[in-house]
């Protein structure tokens, strides 16, 4: 074996023998880069007679193309282990069943909040909000309620230490502050809504120390009692999804409110059986009234022009009454359980009030 040939054999072993690309690289830089050994022999060229030159030219370059081509091969088939290599890590069963997510639901507070917007909200009203903390101001005295009313008592409102502009601070025992401050806020006509948290010291099957209303207020030149009916019947019969649900109106007393009234639906208490819509038997849902004049002097609205009515209702008892739900506690204690067993999937909400509202 000729010298030439040891070479050829040793470089085909070595390209061959290459592991990875890397290596193979090493390999091709050994025999044909500018140092590598085939282009020393190509140097050798120079100082042969030219008959010999043309001879060891030509196997010289024959040997170049072969190691060149066998560095190509081998690169191919490197190159294709890699990629198999790849496939065969990240392949991906697209026929497994995907993993089973955890869903959320809506707590029946949400779903109720959302139903109750979506009524008022076919009816023209939008929704305002206001703060959880308030000033005796706004909670009480711009209501007209008296500095002897009962509902001032500490047992009731929960008193924060501190004052506020010389007034104390409390949370908020109705949403009503958020009608006056809708009032001071904005210019007749008012038409809103404002479902939020409220708080009293107060706690059994029906009370919870935090419970949330919604409040309604309407003000213009020519709204009425009429419509103060008109707009509560057609929302009792819409929440409960009852067309002909009876619903009663009995005098009652709120200072803020003149004439007031307490809103009454028909059900059936009969032998432990409890049903909304039928029967001899009357529930208390609402409260509402005319808006007291005194009230909107308090929020500098011309009482001699407008007028019009305020409603509040507590969310949580309209949920209970409308998703059987006994006891108002547990709307709050987070039991897994209870939320799976009352909350609402996420997508029923435009359905369920498409159906409500017709
Ligand atoms: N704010 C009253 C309450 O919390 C409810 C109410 C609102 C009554 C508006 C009449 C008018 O009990």
């Amino acid at each position: 074996m000729t010298d030439l040939d040891e070479l050829k054999a040793d470089l085909l072993a070595r390209v061959g023998a290459a592991e990875n690309l890397r290596a193979l690289d090493d390999v091709r830089v050994a025999a044909l880069g500018k140092k590598g050994a085939i282009s020393d022999l190509m140097k050798g060229l120079g100082g042969m007679d030219p008959d010999a030159r043309k001879a060891a030219g030509a196997t010289f370059n024959r040997l170049k193309t072969e190691i060149a081509e066998a560095v190509e091969a081998r690169r191919d088939t490197l190159e294709d282990a890699d990629l198999n290599a790849r496939l065969a890590a990240e392949r991906i069963d697209v026929t497994l069943p995907t993993r089973e997510e955890a869903r959320g639901s809506l707590h029946p507070v949400s779903q109720t909040i959302d139903e109750v917007v979506a009524i008022f909200g076919e009816m023209g009203f939008t929704v305002a909000e206001g703060p959880d903390i308030e000033s005796d101001w706004y909670n009480f005295t711009a209501l007209n309620i008296p500095p002897e009313h009962p509902a001032r008592q500490e047992q009731d409102t929960f008193y924060l230490p501190g004052e506020a502009d010389g007034q104390p601070i409390l949370l908020r025992a109705h949403t009503s502050p958020v009608q006056i401050r809708t009032m001071l806020a904005r210019k007749p006509p008012i038409r809103i809504i404002c479902p939020g948290r409220t708080y009293r010291c107060d706690y059994d099957a029906t009370h919870s120390p935090m419970f949330h209303q919604v409040e309604g207020l309407v003000i213009d030149e020519t709204t009425h009692m009429g419509h103060l009916k008109g707009c509560l019947i057609d929302f009792c019969r819409a929440y409960f999804g009852i067309d002909d649900l009876p619903v009663r109106f009995r005098p009652s007393y709120f200072p803020f409110t003149e004439p007031s009234a307490e809103v009454d639906i028909g059900c059936t208490r009969k032998s432990g059986e409890f049903r909304i819509g039928h029967g001899d038997d009357w529930l208390e849902i609402l409260g509402s009234g005319m808006v007291n004049p005194a009230v909107l002097e308090n929020c500098g609205i011309d009482s001699t022009r407008y007028q019009g009515f305020a409603f509040g209702v507590g969310l949580e008892r309209i949920a209970m009454l409308k998703y059987g739900i006994p006891d108002l506690r547990t709307f709050y204690e987070s039991d897994l359980r209870w939320l799976r067993h009352y909350g609402f999937a996420a997508l029923d909400v435009p359905s369920m009030v498409g159906g409500l509202t017709r």
